[in-house]
């Protein structure tokens, strides 16, 4: 039988359940008894609460409560006396509004729709204080955040007195993560202690933990069930409020209730790209040779939370650069808390980062790609340490033949092919290759099929086709007698899927508890403990009088880490037609090429960068959540309006994998690309359409208005 080894493309394992509505999501579970949740928001932006009129809708058909600060029991993580208090938000917990469409009711009812329907006939008063919610107006507000030091390498702002410099400002809006499947929870308590989620979660172990600290529970009370999962992106790293509140509401209606996030509400409950102004100063010898970096960066959070991202990190350690400088800072606004968003902070930085070097290079009269070789950093100078790999020059090469970057035009705005104006732009980024604690459990049967389980997530990855391919590999088996469970907090402890680190946490625990498993049978089966004899599992199973073999493995990060600096490496390739009377930006190609270390199931790594370039197109090109401060509402808060790349805008996409194994950060060698596909491709489209025009667009859409 043919046995698939680590570096194939293997199809997904679930990818027939997926597109055959065979895969239950977290809102498709018919609990006995269910009610449904609507949630009423906030028609302020700022203020309190002063009243609820609930008689209407408690009078309403089907309705069997309607949970208020003035009703609501209380949660005991919500309580300051809480020993982990729960961060943010706390809804229901007092009458407080911060931002507007924060929930201030939640209608429980028979069905969705007359839960709905009742949600419209809550009435509330308020007192209304002042709310302010535009960046701009308040950008001078920002405050320097607790868990973020301002950097200092050489000497501060030495790009001003370098010969060439380029000093420019760059803006990204805010953005939505807006997967396509809608944030749910159904939650039903199984004992006055005892609670069960189906729940969209990136990390049913993080989940667990944080409803456990929620209603102080007991970890092992709580049962968090995330099998599928339609996207996420990074919004369902943390567990929000709305999933208190649909517990908290299973409690007191005494049934399970799910709770589904409308779209609009999408925009405001779970998180956002913040909007970021940044700072660039950058300066260079007239032959190209970076002297200094200044990187600043200010962006939106809560006044309720403060959120942070490395959005000026980047630029410490990504080039060869003497003196740098960085600042960060937040603005609290009145407005929902930000989120990680795929690339998170990297991503922002990059644009600016990536276009002022771009800029730079137009100033020195140099290639942009001669110029990054020129300031290629051999070791990371932030870390002061060696690179665990690096192979970005070989991204650079592979890229710039594969875009056709010898028909560049040095000069802008003279390619021409017929209409068009044709350009061509070069973004790179890093992003940490980080690996934690986890573990897998492996069980081989008499038929010599083999089960593996672990608490980790999938939201799209392919995770359990990679799971199977690594395990296919590792025990020379065929990858159809391997299953792999995941999403399930009762498996064996596994991190959040989050920062790109699945594969390498993940994947190192499966690898480990394959290994060990073969150990064992070699042992039963009176081999050497290495031998790489095939062996007949089903048969040593059967010789010793086994029912099955058991093994739990646990994998960690190893010391010899420490002593280097490991990251994933990208440089992404555009070219644009742009027309020069209608401002009609055309993506033509993309070439995405990463070092990520070995890569482990080409087809769902392919498919991920593909995924991962459609997202920084649509950083490019088209998405921009715009806010109407008079009202402190985003006016384009729904899927009519906001804007996301559509198959009509998506050019053909081309991945490219270095595929060298990185030899320290885990046994297979991976180093991670969910966030890397991103980290540098909307630089790379902005960059190509200045080649193409003339025209450096330094906000972000690039729409036509403002190339015409
Ligand atoms: Mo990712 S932004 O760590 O889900």
């Amino acid at each position: 039988m043919k046995k698939e080894t680590i570096g194939d493309s293997l199809r997904r394992v679930d990818g027939r359940l997926k597109v055959t509505g065979g895969a239950k999501y977290s809102g498709e579970y018919e609990v006995p008894g269910l009610t449904y949740g609507v949630l009423v928001p906030a028609i302020i932006t700022s203020g309190t609460v002063t009243t609820i009129d609930t008689k209407a809708a408690l009078r309403a058909p089907g309705v069997l409560a309607v949970i208020t600060p003035f009703n609501a029991i209380k949660v005991p993580g919500y309580q300051p006396e809480a020993p982990t208090r729960i961060k943010g938000l706390k809804l229901f917990n007092d009458t407080q509004v911060y931002f507007n469409g924060q929930p201030i009711a939640l209608v429980v009812a028979d069905t969705f729709e007359r839960a709905t329907h009742a949600a419209g006939l809550v009435k509330a008063t308020y007192q209304l204080q002042s709310h302010e919610t535009n960046f701009h107006k308040n950008i001078e507000k920002g405050v320097s955040p607790q868990n973020n030091k301002d950097y200092v390498r050489g000497d501060v702002n030495a790009y001003k007195d370098a010969p060439i410099k380029i000093e420019q400002e760059y803006m990204l809006p805010s953005e939505m993560h807006n997967p396509m499947e809608l944030h749910v929870t159904t939650a039903f308590w199984t004992g006055d202690d005892k609670v069960t989620l189906y729940t969209k979660s990136q990390g049913v172990i993080s989940s667990q933990r944080a409803v456990a600290n929620a209603f102080q529970l007991d970890a092992k009370n709580v049962q968090i069930n995330s099998r599928f999962v339609g996207g996420a992106f990074g919004s369902s790293l943390r567990t929000w409020p709305h999933e208190i509140a649909a517990i908290q509401a299973a409690k007191m209606v005494k049934r399970p209730v799910k709770l589904t996030l409308t779209r609009e509400q999408m925009f405001t409950l779970v998180g956002y790209r913040p909007l970021t102004i940044q700072k660039i100063g950058i300066g260079a010898t007239a032959d190209g040779k970076l002297v200094g970096i200044s990187h600043e960066s200010h962006s939106q959070t809560a006044v309720y939370e403060e959120f942070t991202e490395r959005s000026v990190n980047v630029s410490r350690f990504l080039y060869d650069i003497p003196n740098v400088n960085t600042l960060y800072k937040v603005v609290p606004l009145n407005v929902g808390v930000p989120a990680p968003m795929r690339g998170p902070g990297e991503a922002t930085g990059s644009f600016a980062l990536e276009s002022a070097l771009d800029e730079l290079s137009y100033a020195v009269n140099m290639d942009p790609i001669e110029l990054r070789l020129k300031n290629y950093a051999e070791t990371d100078l932030e870390k002061n340490l060696p690179w665990s790999s690096k192979y970005l020059k070989e991204c650079y090469q592979k890229g710039a033949e594969r875009i056709g970057w010898s028909n560049r035009a040095a000069k802008p705005g003279t390619n021409r092919d017929g209409e068009g104006l044709v350009g061509y732009g070069i973004g790179c980024g890093a992003f940490g290759a980080y690996r934690s604690r986890a573990l897998a459990k492996i069980k081989l049967m008499p038929d010599g099929s083999v089960n593996i389980k672990s608490a980790t997530s999938d939201i799209g990855p392919g995770t359990a086709t990679s799971m199977v391919l690594i395990a296919a590999d590792i025990l020379n088996i065929p990858a159809k007698k391997i299953t792999f469970e995941l999403g399930d907090s009762s498996f064996p402890v596994a991190p959040t899927q989050g920062g790109s680190a699945t594969i390498s946490s993940v994947g190192s625990a499966v690898h480990d508890a394959c290994i060990a498993l073969k150990q064992k049978l070699n042992a039963l089966a009176g081999k050497l403990e290495d031998s790489n004899d095939d062996i007949d599992y089903a048969k040593v199973l059967s010789q010793n009088n086994l029912p099955f073999l058991e093994i739990t493995q646990e994998s960690n990060a190893n010391e010899e880490g420490k002593k280097y600096s490991m990251y994933s490496f990208s440089a992404h390739f555009a070219q644009v037609y742009v027309h020069p009377l209608t401002g009609v930006v055309k993506i033509k190609k993309v070439v995405a090429v990463v070092d990520a270390g070995k890569i482990v199931n080409h087809k769902t790594a392919s498919s991920q960068m593909i995924g991962g370039a459609v997202g920084g197109i649509g950083m490019a090109m088209t998405e921009e959540a715009v806010f109407d401060d008079r009202f402190g509402r985003y006016i384009n808060g729904n899927f009519a309006d906001y804007h996301v790349p559509v198959n009509a805008d998506i050019p053909q996409i081309e991945a490219i994998f270095i595929d060298r194994p990185d030899p320290i950060i885990n046994p297979i060698g991976t180093k991670g690309i969910g966030e890397i596909s991103l980290i540098g491709v909307a630089p790379a489209i902005a960059n190509a359409v200045y080649n193409a025009t003339g025209k450096r667009i330094r906000e972000l859409p690039i729409t036509p208005d403002k190339l015409i």
